[in-house]
């Protein structure tokens, strides 16, 4: 099983529109399992329309919790529920807290082949837990020379987890999202990244668009014919190279 974090320790950089085009992409081919682990519940919202009362946070929190799945033919979505906004404080004061969700993965029935995990904005314990339960690690950049400060605290919190935790979190690459080629900053933020952290940069963006900016109220993805023109070459080139990324790291 397959299980790939896209994280970043800022908001608004394209995690949860990377992770619900991920796991909507790998669903084609493989069982899914798209895990929402931000208490606001933006992919629940995006793919299913609204969020349940309770959903992964109760399941991470009480360990004989029945792991409620919103499931589709070959997609289902652990939602987010309120409840994760106290994970930050309750797992920690627990034994092997930072391992719930390595556990919770460990006993899940449903024959999942991939799991995506979209992380919230923060550096906790729900992504530590993310990043413990994780064998590959995707991060989604802004254009910006200030996005490189947002990635070194989750470099060193995966590094950290790796060495603490007997994590196996693989750092598979970053990914440029709303980019304009127009601007040069993108060239830079590319050079720097590849500089200061060593790991690969995807080769495709995703450019700024307009149309993607409506997709999770519509409830559509990009991959549906007219929803984001621009945006569904973007991902499926990204797709490619992410797969193509992964099988690599197989052999
Ligand atoms: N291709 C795009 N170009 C510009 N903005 C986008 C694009 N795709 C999504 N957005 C917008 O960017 C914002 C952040 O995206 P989101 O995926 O929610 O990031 P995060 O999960 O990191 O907070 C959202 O308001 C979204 O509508
Ligand atoms: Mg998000």
């Amino acid at each position: 099983m397959r299980v790939i974090s896209v994280a970043n320790h800022k908001g608004g950089v394209g995690k949860t529109s990377l992770a619900v085009h991920l796991a909507t992409g790998f669903s084609r081919q493989f069982k899914t399992l798209l895990i929402d682990l931000d208490a606001q519940g933006n992919a629940t919202k995006w793919l299913a329309g609204s969020q349940p009362a309770t959903g992964i946070a109760e399941s991470l929190l009480q360990e004989d919790f029945p792991l409620a799945l919103l499931a589709g033919k070959t997609l289902s979505i652990a939602p987010a529920s309120r409840g994760l906004t106290l994970l930050d404080t309750v797992l920690p004061t627990r034994p092997g807290g930072q391992l719930a969700l390595r556990r919770l993965l460990g006993r899940l029935e449903g024959g999942f082949e991939v799991v995506v995990i979209d992380c919230p904005p923060s550096i906790g314990q729900v992504v530590v837990n993310a990043l413990a339960a994780s064998t590959d690690v995707i991060v989604p950049v802004l254009p910006s020379m200030l996005a490189l400060e947002g990635v070194k605290l989750l470099e060193e919190t995966r590094q950290a987890v790796n060495t603490n935790l007997q994590g196996k979190a693989h750092m598979l690459g970053f990914a440029l999202f709303a980019t304009d080629k127009r601007e040069s900053v993108g060239k830079q933020v590319r050079g720097a990244l590849a500089k200061n952290f060593g790991h690969h940069v995807f080769q495709a963006e995703i450019r700024r668009s307009t149309s993607a900016v409506y997709l999770p109220v519509k409830g559509k993805t990009a991959w549906e014919p007219g929803a984001d023109v621009s945006g569904a070459k973007d991902y499926a080139e990204l797709f490619n190279e992410i797969t193509a990324a992964l099988a690599a790291r197989r052999q």
